[in-house]
């Protein structure tokens, strides 16, 4: 059997490539931290039946035109925005993502930025490094409580329902906001179903886990955060296009919400001269939600699996849509 041309966007391990070696001819960009560059992935996807790409990548009609003999695009997220699926569809380009392996990662990380924020941990740490501890007193980084306050998910996939486990394990009230409603999550963790409206005026910690589409496109508005409790604090560790930055910047400027932790931003990599960064009530990832080394390599497996498995005849392992 001929082998296959694979082109994969970043640096990988060799030894994940290695047990598809045999099937496969692999051309890869050399560099782990800097994403191809646009000319480069344009000139190599021209002959290739298969692409390994990350979500830095857009896979779009300029992609599509190059490259003529491509079949599937495996994408190392859950996440598909970056790749167009309509011209994908119309060229009968299969995509695959990367959905179950990194749920539950992605909901520690998830939950571990709404402590973070909520208890003012990284505020906290800084406050040691600095040498500003004189003292202990009363008031001394007081945060928000976690226990037994309200949270309100808007996205209600898996990644939302993992989240959702943790937060009844906290003794939180469960709300949620989703396209369609999830019986079976509202039955074993008590969840319940509300409007966005009424999610905003009632959740404590709102968190976006949404995935970005034309409907989600900045659903964080002003009027979403106008809506908002004072006290509200707002995650978001799903893309940062569903939240118009701006808007998020003078809310917690003007105290009309609490605090933010966020994984994503509208255009990443954020600069330290970012205005959300000037802000001691925000706590700023760079977008590491799935980023255990487990995950990661379980993440990179499910795309060489579903290229194998594709190119075998048998199908991929999981399409999107
Ligand atoms: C995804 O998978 O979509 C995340 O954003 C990156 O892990």
């Amino acid at each position: 059997m001929e082998k296959q041309h694979i082109y994969i966007t970043r640096k990988i391990p060799n030894e994940l490539l290695q047990p598809y070696q045999e099937q496969f001819h692999f051309s890869m960009w050399e560099k782990e931290s800097e994403p191809v560059p646009r000319e480069v992935l344009l000139e190599k996807v021209e002959h290739v039946a298969g692409i390994l790409c990350l979500l830095t990548d857009q896979i779009d009609e300029e992609v599509f035109n190059k490259a003529k003999h491509l079949q599937l695009v495996a994408n190392m997220a859950v996440g598909y925005d970056n790749i167009d699926v309509e011209a994908a569809k119309a060229r009968q380009v299969v995509v695959t993502n990367t959905p179950d392996v990194l749920t539950e990662t992605t909901a520690d990380l998830t939950f571990a930025l709404l402590m973070a924020t909520a208890r003012r941990i990284v505020e906290a740490n800084e406050f040691i490094k600095k040498d500003e501890w004189k003292d202990w007193s009363p008031f001394l980084l007081a945060g928000s409580d976690i226990h037994h306050q309200t949270i309100g998910i808007v996205g209600m996939g898996r990644i939302g329902e993992a989240v959702a486990r943790r937060a009844k394990g906290f003794g939180m009230n469960i709300l949620y906001y989703n396209r369609s409603r999830k019986m079976e999550a509202e039955q074993e963790l008590d969840a319940t179903y509300v409007s966005f409206e009424k999610l905003l005026t009632e959740a404590d910690f709102v968190v976006c886990l949404t995935p970005l589409t034309s409907d989600t496109h900045q659903i964080f508005n002003k009027q979403a955060f106008e809506k908002m409790k004072q006290s509200a604090i707002f995650i978001n560790a799903s893309r940062g296009m569903t939240m118009d930055e701006q808007a998020l910047y003078e809310a917690l400027k003007a105290g009309e919400i609490k605090a933010a932790g966020l994984d994503v931003f509208a255009t990443e990599p954020i600069r330290a001269s970012h205005p959300l960064l000037e802000l001691d009530n925000v706590v700023c990832l760079p977008h590491i939600g799935s980023a255990s080394v487990a995950t990661r390599e379980n993440m990179i497996k499910l795309c060489l699996e579903n290229l194998s498995s594709y190119f075998k005849g048998h199908g991929a392992k999981t399409p999107v849509e």
